[in-house]
């Protein structure tokens, strides 16, 4: 269906059979009668690959889903790297992958996402996040990927911020996508679930392998349920992405930090526009201090403090409280889907800005 549109190729995830319910239901088996293409729970489900053809064809490649973002890139760097080997990883990205990473027999190297790169000579994988969460800075992939290849490394996108719909790493040139699908692409703050799209059927196969042989598998309601959120994918960022645009235009000049790829006065924006294809409800600021964001959502009426973003609903997180080296007033803030006057009324009364 790639000649349709994305909110059409959501919409329509499933393919319409006479007789047979909406989208892809619920199989909750854990043993089939043999002779089929089910077998056992833990290595084939229906509902897995109903997500699976349809995150695989949007990401153009092949997806094998996981219980959690960070399963999908346990996943990927247990597969990749052997003993010795070395990761180049954003120092600003998501820190449970650095984390995770810090802890297997391996070299880390850490570098900031909007750069400079140094020589990828003797990498084996460079995992990359654009935009990265939570500074939303973006990086080249095209450019990288490029250099990378060149040097024999393999490219990993974290893609969680920007969603399948809003950025295809894979046509840029990156070898792997992983998204955490407990943010937009699920989208109601009810699942944890992830994914990885490889380019090559090889690799997929050989990350289909490592979650049979680990065991950590996603259950099927939750499948079903990410499934469900991916229909309205399309519909919700639109949404937050006007939610967010009304919110820059608030804020300008009247926080320090703000940062939204999708506005025009964004140090990333030309590069963000150029290989992004539309922007999302994600963006950060800073207050003077811890204390004054919590005055600011002890006032909001609508914004609640979360870590997560993607979701319905709009939400702010103080990221310093969770170890990322950020100011201790930096705020992700995460716009949701409320209607745009209720929301800009609401963040300008509790900032004080009326
Ligand atoms: C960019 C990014 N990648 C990965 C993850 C991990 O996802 P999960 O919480 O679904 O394991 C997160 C979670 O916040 C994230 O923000």
């Amino acid at each position: 269906m790639s000649e349709l549109g994305d909110g059409t190729r959501v919409v329509h995830a499933v393919e319409a059979v006479p007789g047979e319910p909406f989208g892809a239901q619920p199989v909750f088996a854990s043993v089939y009668h043999l002779g089929g293409q089910d077998t056992y729970g833990r290595t084939g489900n229906p509902t897995w690959r109903a997500l699976e053809s349809v995150l695989g064809s949007l990401d153009g490649g092949e997806c094998v889903v996981f219980p959690s973002g960070m399963a999908a890139i346990s996943a990927v760097l247990r597969t990749v790297l052997s003993t010795g080997d070395t990761l180049m990883l954003p120092s600003d990205g998501y820190f449970v992958a650095r984390r995770f990473a810090s802890e297997m027999d391996i070299n880390v190297v850490q570098v900031p996402t909007a750069g400079p790169y140094p020589s990828f000579e003797d990498v084996r994988l460079v995992l990359l996040e654009s935009p990265s969460n939570p500074g939303l800075d973006v990086c080249d992939i095209a450019t990288l990927a490029d250099a990378a290849h060149a040097a024999g490394a393999l490219v990993a996108v974290d893609n969680t911020t920007a969603t399948p719909l809003g950025q295809r790493p894979l046509e840029l040139g990156a070898d792997i996508v992983v998204s955490s699908d407990t943010k937009a692409v699920a989208g109601h703050s009810d699942v944890q679930f992830g994914h990885v799209t490889a380019a090559s059927p090889d690799l997929a196969a050989s990350f289909r392998d490592a979650r049979a042989l680990s065991g950590a598998i996603p259950g099927p309601f939750e499948t079903w349920l990410t499934l469900r959120g991916l229909g309205t994918l399309d519909l919700r960022l639109e949404r937050q992405a006007k939610n967010a645009a009304a919110l820059y235009e608030l804020l300008s000049g009247r926080v320090a930090g703000l940062r939204w790829p999708g506005a025009a006065e964004d140090p990333a924006h030309l590069l963000a526009a150029q290989q992004m294809r539309r922007f999302n409800g994600v963006l950060t600021f800073e207050l003077e201090s811890a204390e004054a964001v919590e005055t600011f959502l002890a006032k909001s009426r609508l914004v609640s403090a979360a870590t997560s973003f993607g979701g319905l609903h709009s939400t702010a997180d103080r990221r310093a409280q969770w170890g990322d080296p950020v100011p201790e007033g930096l705020v992700r803030f995460s716009a949701g889907c409320e209607d745009t006057r209720d929301l800009v009324t609401d963040v300008s009364q509790a900032l004080g800005l009326v």
